[in-house]
């Protein structure tokens, strides 16, 4: 089961023994008995699935999904005795809740979305997980839909063995639709892309900000044109592997631009918000911490060299440009600031530009093969409508409701194409160009590289300590810009 664990989350490296391991025995017991297998290797992966998936996965920072819950809401009325058997402390379920024992991930935002095509489905579930005693964060009741009823029961582990591995799989299908198309298109890609075309538009060669900025956006517009071309187009591959294409994917993309704020960009203050800053285990949490203070550090260090009151900051109309072209880019959103009065707040901005392309781009790109290399862990669509009653599924029905060969073929390829990274690669803080050529700043680089260096070994010895090892936010595989 831990080995099922490491097949799916590892880093690339460490991973590969164990899963060819487990490729071998998977088709050991297929040359003997085909179906059998295919359950077993199904079952194995549940567990995966059921394990610490919404801790350290590849798309760990969806708003609008796992956080920290005290209260259930009325859309989703668990009880005590659903899940009692689930919970491990002897505590009642509000005893839990209340304990901050309880997650809830909510895929809300895909509720109506029509799908592309008659033989996709859609749906927008609500995951309840549980931290238990051996600090795993657990699902612990699942509802395939927003709307709780009779058509839409609450499926719970304790439930026959397929109604509860579907349930998952379609938690996992709507993740793969959100991490996608929000998680990572609009709130890395999308999103960089704006800060570049402000800073073109706004910023001249010789700006501080300019120079300082110009290493994160290296070949962002580029990749962005060839997604636009042949990932998200209307016949490009996200159609053919994913629920939603074309204008639906549109549609989508704008109903999260609708809640997208500047904030929640801003990483101590998301993982407060979300109330995931004690959950045990959470490397994401705790290496991004590392990273955005790093980033924020030298930024400051630029900042002070070129700005010696808030006044030159509020006084500086490129700046001032620049952070308002920037709500033009994002459609004249209320949720970004529309002028920065002081140099804290330029740091701040400026930060979370960085910290976008570079940090968090890494850690919801790097893993899609880890993640959605096993089709079942992370279907890109599904095939059969969610099922609303319980005892009605079985196998079968299960691996027709996953994606057909030809679909999972061109899911393998692509993600595993996107987790590529050249071979001259620029990782966090290498600024070869030297756009700078001042002193002081050429001191701040050296200084942040060095910082860079510390955290990357304070994650390699953490990292030789854990059975999974979790690298994606590891400084030394961070590249400077959205570039994938
Ligand atoms: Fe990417």
């Amino acid at each position: 089961m831990q080995h099922s664990w490491e097949w799916t989350q590892g880093c690339k490296d460490g991973q590969r023994g164990v899963r060819q391991a487990q490729e071998d025995r998977i088709s050991r017991r297929q040359r003997t008995n085909p179906d059998e297998d295919q359950t077993s290797a199904n079952q194995k992966q549940s567990a995966v699935r059921g394990n610490r998936h919404f801790q350290n996965r590849a798309e760990p920072r969806a708003a609008m999904r796992d956080r920290k819950c005290m209260r259930l809401p009325d859309k989703f009325p668990v009880t005590h005795e659903m899940v009692q058997h689930s919970l491990k402390r002897g505590l009642t379920l509000q005893e839990e809740l209340q304990a901050g024992n309880i997650y809830i991930a909510d895929y809300e935002i895909l509720q109506g979305v029509p799908v592309s095509r008659k033989d996709r489905y859609l749906t927008a579930p609500i995951c309840l997980l549980y931290n238990n005693e051996l600090d795993q964060m657990m699902p612990i009741a699942i509802q395939l839909s927003q709307t709780p009823g009779e058509m839409s029961p609450i499926f719970l582990p304790s439930d026959n063995e397929y109604d509860w591995m579907l349930a998952k799989m379609w938690v996992k299908s709507s993740d793969f639709n959100v991490h996608q198309l929000i998680i990572h298109l609009l709130k890395t890609h999308l999103l960089s892309e704006v800060f570049e075309m402000a800073m073109y538009r706004q910023l001249s060669a010789v700006h501080p900000v300019y120079k300082l900025l110009m290493p994160h956006v290296r070949f962002t517009i580029a990749i962005n044109a060839e997604a636009r071309e042949n990932l998200i187009s209307e016949d490009g591959i996200y159609s053919r592997v994913g629920s939603i294409s074309g204008a639906e994917l549109e549609t989508l993309v704008k109903k999260a631009m609708e809640t997208l704020t500047y904030k929640s960009l801003c990483f101590p203050e998301d993982i407060k918000v979300r109330g995931v800053e004690d959950v045990p285990k959470y490397y994401y949490r705790d290496d991004g911490m590392k990273i955005w203070e790093t980033i924020n550090w030298f930024v400051s260090t630029v900042v002070t060299i070129y700005y010696d009151s808030d006044e030159a900051v509020q006084k500086d109309v490129e700046i001032q440009g620049f952070v308002k072209d920037v709500v033009f880019g994002m459609n004249y959103t209320d949720h970004f600031p529309k002028s920065l009065e002081s140099r804290e707040q330029l740091v701040e901005y400026l930060t979370v530009v960085i910290f976008t392309a570079s940090a968090q781009h890494a850690a919801v790109n790097f893993g899609q093969f880890d993640w959605y290399g096993w089709i079942p862990n992370g279907p890109s669509t599904m095939r059969k409508p969610p099922p609303q009653q319980k005892d009605q599924v079985d196998m079968k029905y299960i691996m027709e409701s996953l994606p057909d060969r030809e679909c999972a073929r061109e899911v393998l390829g692509t993600v595993w194409a996107l987790t590529r990274t050249e071979s001259n690669e620029r990782y966090l803080g290498m600024y070869p160009d030297m756009y700078f050529t001042e002193q002081p700043v050429e001191e701040a680089i050296s200084h942040f590289q060095q910082k860079l260096e510390e955290v990357t070994n304070i994650i390699k010895s953490r990292n030789e300590e854990l059975t999974l090892a979790y690298c994606y936010l590891s400084p030394d595989k961070i590249p400077n810009s959205v570039a994938i």
